[in-house]
């Protein structure tokens, strides 16, 4: 963990903002920054009833860097990623023993608002899901939830801009989300998340429901997004990860976290067999 003064004071600024409502405005400093670990697991176990889907996991994702989740259908990607905000509180089944650590804080401990959690880490999912209402409503949904008093046009306008969908619909704000492309309606769910001014922003394969070309919008855009958030996504094509991520976890079967390194480092000189095996297609 970090320990200089500076870094305690912005964690337990981050960690206090778990527990109130306030919309706050992060430094979007990439390099003084680039060093710090956004979020950490210690030891995470997640069972669904006796069926464990996640096998003592440790890892430290960095912040403003784009973290790459590898591995077969089953392993736990998605399991993972869902610990990370608490989207696993939904599932009745679902356990997680262990800590998920966010600014500083164990994202399990009793006195976090998992609704005040989500907004500081967003999501966005495999298949589009934009809400059956205006472009303008969609972006601000989650303003207007918390009572933001500030010009939510201004906001909507920024974040649009932020999911590079701006000069696409800048002119039918009030027409239905509904009514875009897949790959628009994406960066819809991208600038919707976006506009809760996230610190972090998880990404469970979302091109893999896109034509190429959008995919690689999608995948130009996260680029840009690794300069002011922290990035974790999870797909299963390889020359994705490959290409956008600065780092690389590979999870097998069980739920076990094999191999994580620099992106580079996995692809080019895995030090598992199995890792290389799986990266190079011989199963999966
Ligand atoms: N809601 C659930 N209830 C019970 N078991 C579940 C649930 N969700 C996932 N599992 C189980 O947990 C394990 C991990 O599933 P998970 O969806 O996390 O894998 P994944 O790596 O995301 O797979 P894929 O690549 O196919 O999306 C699997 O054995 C799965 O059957
Ligand atoms: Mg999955």
């Amino acid at each position: 963990m970090s320990n200089t003064e500076t870094e305690r004071e912005a964690e337990s600024d981050a960690a206090d903002s778990l527990i109130t409502t306030d919309v706050e405005t992060g430094s979007n400093d990439r390099t003084a920054t680039s060093d710090r670990t956004a979020v950490a697991t210690r030891d995470l176990n997640v069972f669904y009833g006796d069926e464990q889907a996640i096998d003592d996991v440790s890892m430290e994702i960095p912040e403003k860097r784009v973290t790459a989740l590898i591995g077969p259908s089953g392993c736990g990607k998605s399991t993972f990623l869902r610990c990370i905000n608490r989207m696993n509180d939904m599932i009745d089944v679902c356990r997680v023993e262990g800590d998920v650590e966010f600014g500083g804080k164990n994202v399990y401990d009793d006195d976090v608002d998992p609704v005040a959690l989500r907004r500081k880490i967003g999501m966005v999912f495999q298949k589009p899901n934009p809400f059956p209402k205006s472009i303008r409503d969609n972006v601000a949904y989650g303003l207007k939830i918390q009572g933001y008093d500030g010009d939510i046009d201004e906001r909507v306008e920024d974040a649009l801009k932020g999911a590079a969908l701006w000069d696409e619909v800048k002119g039918q704000l009030d027409s239905s989300g509904l009514d875009l492309s897949g790959g628009q309606q994406q960066r819809l769910c991208i600038a919707r998340a976006i506009a809760a001014d996230p610190e972090v922003v998880l990404m469970d394969e979302p091109t893999s429901a896109l034509d190429p070309v959008a995919a690689s919008k999608i995948e130009d855009l996260i680029d840009d997004l690794a300069e002011q958030y922290t990035v974790i996504i999870v797909t299963h094509n390889m020359q994705q990860a490959a290409r956008i991520s600065d780092r690389t976890a590979v999870f097998l079967t069980g739920g076990r976290l094999v191999e994580y390194d620099d992106t580079t480092k996995i692809f080019e000189d895995p030090e598992e067999q199995r890792v290389e095996d799986y990266i190079t297609g011989k199963f999966g």
